[in-house]
């Protein structure tokens, strides 16, 4: 398997103008439904930072950034199963607005994971913002994305933030990993 495979290799599953088309969509419905709010957005490190950068400006409310982290596939495509926090929140959300923002909801271990840790700080809502939802993936299927940018088939995708081994978060568009790669 070569160490690095060039984007122009990848096949394009979104495209750079497609995201930002759906993100500015997913702004204006977050901002009509907080109207007169304010929230806090908690981005899950660090595949989420580029959608949470995006949708951050894509909203007219009176918000603020967080970040939490967890343990996460490591260097491969599958999920160990076991959520770890690594980060924790940096400010407290009690009685506050919570919107989670995550590149994918997969298997659903993970928010599963965070939502119940941050339920426990009691804010006065929590939602979930996904900018993909692989539902045929799911394994908790207690958990749900209320926002929701694509909702794609069982690929393994990269970029923008997403990651196979650390590597492609920075791809502008996203792709297909080549399954030869050990992508699904
Ligand atoms: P879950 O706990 O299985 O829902 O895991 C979600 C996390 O797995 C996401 O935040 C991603 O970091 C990672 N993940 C799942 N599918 C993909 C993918 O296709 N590409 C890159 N990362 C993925
Ligand atoms: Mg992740």
């Amino acid at each position: 398997m070569p160490d690095f495979i060039p984007a122009s290799k990848m096949q394009v599953l979104y495209s750079a103008g497609q995201i930002s088309a759906r993100v500015a969509e997913l702004g204006r419905q977050i901002s009509a439904d907080y109207v007169g709010q304010s929230v806090v957005l908690v981005g899950v490190l660090k595949g989420a930072t580029l959608f949470l950068a995006d949708l951050a400006r894509a909203i007219e409310l009176d918000n603020t950034f967080d970040f939490v982290a967890v343990s996460s596939y490591g260097k491969g495509t599958r999920t160990s199963g076991a959520v770890r926090l690594i980060k924790d929140l940096d400010l407290p959300i009690e009685g506050k607005n919570v919107l989670v923002v995550e590149d994918i909801l997969d298997t659903g271990v993970t928010l599963g994971y965070l939502r119940k840790m941050l339920m426990q700080q009691k804010p006065r809502s929590l939602r979930i913002v996904a900018c993909l939802d692989k539902p045929s993936r799911r394994i908790d299927n207690s958990v749900q994305a209320d926002y929701v940018g694509f909702t794609i088939p069982n690929h393994f995708v990269v970029g923008y933030g997403m990651d196979y081994a650390e590597k492609y978060r920075n791809i502008p568009d996203i792709r297909l990993m080549p399954p030869e790669t050990g992508g699904d």
